[in-house]
């Protein structure tokens, strides 16, 4: 980037927690069960603060990625949707036509995110039985086949996994071609990335681990002649004080047990061949007393939370001191979250947005004058004018 970090430009978006919500980590006190309702009031709120995406997982324990944002595209204006692209597990062309349809109704407001799994066992579930990289042989003749029909063209394509005769759209999307993102941590992953994505992203690793895994990255797409964006998928736990957010951060995991931990460290290492995956798990490798990974990166939700399991945990000065080097390496994308979803979508934008110059410009209040019904601003003008 050629622009100083701090004033590069920063898309940060949010997420929608379509597998449920709460307050704590490994309990079911004060949890939110996955509602329309509730995603909606997410969607919403990060629509108003200027967050200007949300990202919607896939797997088992989600509700549909792509249905979800067509009913939440109804409700919101500018807000983006990065749904799940789902190679073996949907056909290309039948995602190539939702792609349209989505990308039409939300008035091109689609982003997609590939995902080709890291979970055989979940993955068997699905109807994919095919080996890590031979998933992402598949992947690659999927996207292949999605691009060209999705740009417009008659697709004839007779490969391995895939064969289409004379395959298009009617009905193209609004965009020229939706953008993809991607995550996946493993050498075939980022060759997927460097030949076919526009977007690399990577969980929540020190900014070290990050610069090497996406200079890898940006090797192997200079190869093929194209350049990649980068993004960073994180949780956040920002208060107005360093001690503050760090006490959130402990009440956050207060509940979990230590056989709970146990078994989903056990599950992800027997289950999961991802890469991304152990890079996560072995920052903290199941232990409490390792959660400080590097400063303000805390690994306390991946004691037993698959996928992202990193929080940018402090002060609002601190947390943007930590995303400026996560930019000056490179990155221009977040995707946060935090629990629960909404109350921690306010804390970004109110907290974190103004020292990042994010949000929405909302025109000031005039000057309140105060009145026998109103001291104004929550008392704070009369406040001042005392003091
Ligand atoms: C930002 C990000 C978001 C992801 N979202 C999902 C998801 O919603 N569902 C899922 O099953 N995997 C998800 N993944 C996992 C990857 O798609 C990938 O399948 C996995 O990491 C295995 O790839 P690897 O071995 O190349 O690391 C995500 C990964 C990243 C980095």
């Amino acid at each position: 980037m050629t622009q100083p970090a701090n004033n590069s430009p920063l898309d940060f978006f949010w997420f929608i927690p379509t597998h449920g919500d709460g307050t704590y980590l490994g309990s079911e006190r004060q949890q939110r069960p996955p509602e329309f309702a509730y995603f909606r009031e997410v969607a919403q709120a990060v629509d108003r603060l200027g967050f200007p995406g949300v990202l919607l997982p896939t797997g088992q324990a989600c509700e549909d990625s792509w249905i979800t944002a067509a009913g939440l595209a109804a409700h919101t204006e500018r807000l983006k949707f990065l749904v799940a692209l789902r190679p073996g597990v949907t056909s290309p062309v039948f995602a190539a036509r939702q792609t349209a349809a989505l990308d039409r109704l939300s008035n091109g407001r689609l982003l997609l995110n590939v995902v080709v799994g890291g979970n055989p066992t979940e993955l068997a579930g699905d109807g994919v039985f095919l080996p890590h990289d031979e998933r992402y042989a598949q992947a690659a003749e999927f996207l292949k086949i999605w691009r060209q029909l999705v740009s417009g063209e008659t697709v004839n394509f007779d490969g391995k996994h895939y064969r289409v005769e004379n395959g298009r759209l009617d009905l193209l999307p609004a965009q020229e071609r939706p953008p993809l993102y991607f995550g996946g941590s493993s050498d075939a992953g980022q060759d997927l990335a460097a030949e076919q994505v526009d977007m690399y992203l990577t969980w929540g690793e020190p900014v070290a681990q990050v610069a090497e895994k996406i200079e890898r990255a940006r090797k192997k797409a200079a190869l093929n002649g194209r350049k990649l964006r980068f993004g960073i998928r994180l949780h956040f736990i920002v208060r107005e004080t360093e001690d503050e957010a760090w006490a959130a951060a402990d009440r956050l995991i207060s509940k979990i047990t230590d056989e709970q931990i146990e078994i989903a460290q056990a599950r992800f290492l027997k289950e999961m061949d991802s890469v991304g995956q152990r890079r996560m798990a072995e920052l903290h490798g199941g232990r409490r007393d390792k959660l400080v990974v590097s400063p303000n990166l805390w690994a306390g939700v991946g004691l037993v939370r698959g996928g992202a399991g990193t929080s940018l945990v402090g002060s609002p000065e601190n947390i943007a001191a930590r995303i400026r080097e996560y930019q000056a390496i490179g990155i221009d994308t977040i995707i946060g979250s935090g629990y629960p979803h909404l109350e921690e979508a306010y804390r970004v934008a109110e907290l974190l947005f103004p020292q990042l110059g994010l949000g929405t410009k909302r025109s000031a209040p005039r000057e309140v004058i105060a009145n026998e019904f109103s001291v104004g601003f929550h008392g704070a003008k009369r406040l001042q004018a005392s003091s």
